[in-house]
């Protein structure tokens, strides 16, 4: 059982964490990567990455398609929003946020992934995965309309998860007046981070690049009109009227899923405390395919 994996007593995760506490997890093994660095490379690389796959994204600031994406002409048609690598490389070396998205769908290895997890959980399941260079920060405070689960891949992360939405009447996005953070922490690779839904969050990357997988559980298991992303920067200034797909979600809390969820059978025992890691061979490829990112 996948979940096993990342949060050990999967009955004592639902009880003690599901959509009440956020928490970091130190699977005693460790998990497997679904996506390596050199396959995202190769990803950049490939020629076929496409927005809104790819986004490059700043706190605050967003990024202009234009300076990371090209056209091409294929028989004869003109098709824009494809990865640049050079531009892509460029931004991360300038301090700039690299954010895929659905990685499950051009992906087999995650794909795989999200459908066991999906059978599992019953939910819907998407998958987004953040490059952020050291000591930045890709996105504001804000809350998901969605629990996510998060594997950290490569270097660590700081993160502040505070508490839930302040009213019933929310939706996702930026988020203010957040009270004191219930989680202040570094996720350091091969941890794993729990999000309960709606609790706002936000993320600064360390002394190292830091890669990680979010995955998330959806509210609703139907494929309806996307709820607006919280991965998704703010309007800019050349594009004033957003497209149907970061309207507003039709997927509403209104329809609330049957609950609880599907309890797995399967448990692998208790959490092991974090302990540090020390630093194999694997590392010194590790970090060559990092620095192959960051160049
Ligand atoms: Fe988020």
């Amino acid at each position: 059982m996948m979940l096993s994996d990342w949060v050990g007593d999967v009955p004592e995760f639902f009880a003690e964490h599901w959509r009440s506490r956020p928490a970091i997890f130190r699977p005693a093994e460790r998990f497997t990567v679904p996506i390596t660095l050199s396959e995202v490379d190769a990803a950049i690389d490939s020629g076929l990455l496409r927005t809104p796959y790819l986004e490059m994204v700043r706190k605050s600031t967003p990024i202009d398609e234009a300076d990371y994406t090209t056209s091409r002409s294929v028989n004869g048609v003109v098709a824009d929003g494809y990865a640049e690598a050079a531009g892509v490389r460029r931004l991360l070396d300038e301090g700039v946020t690299l954010l895929l998205r659905n990685v499950e769908h051009w992906h087999a290895a995650t794909r795989s992934l999200v459908e066991r997890l999906e059978a599992d959980l019953d939910r819907r399941v998407e998958t987004f995965l953040f490059v952020t260079p050291p000591g930045k920060q890709g996105l504001p405070v804000h809350r998901d309309d969605a629990d996510v689960l998060l594997l950290q891949i490569n270097g660590s992360k700081h993160w502040r998860v505070y508490g839930g939405p302040p009213t019933a009447n929310w939706g996702p996005g930026r988020a203010g007046n957040v009270g004191p953070a219930l989680l202040d922490e570094s996720v350091r690779e091969g941890e794993v981070l729990y999000i309960p839904r709606g609790f706002a969050h936000e993320a600064v990357g360390e002394d190292t690049l830091s890669v990680h997988l979010s995955f998330t559980i959806q509210y609703s298991k139907s494929i309806c009109t996307p709820p607006a992303s919280p991965y998704t920067p703010p309007p800019r200034p050349s594009t004033p009227n957003p497209s149907p797909a970061r309207a507003a979600s039709s997927c509403s809390p209104s329809s609330p899923p049957p609950w609880p969820l599907p309890t797995p059978s399967s448990s692998a025992g208790p959490l092991q405390p974090r302990q540090k890691r020390g630093s194999g061979g694997s590392r010194v490829l590790f970090f060559a395919r990092r620095l192959m990112l960051a160049t």
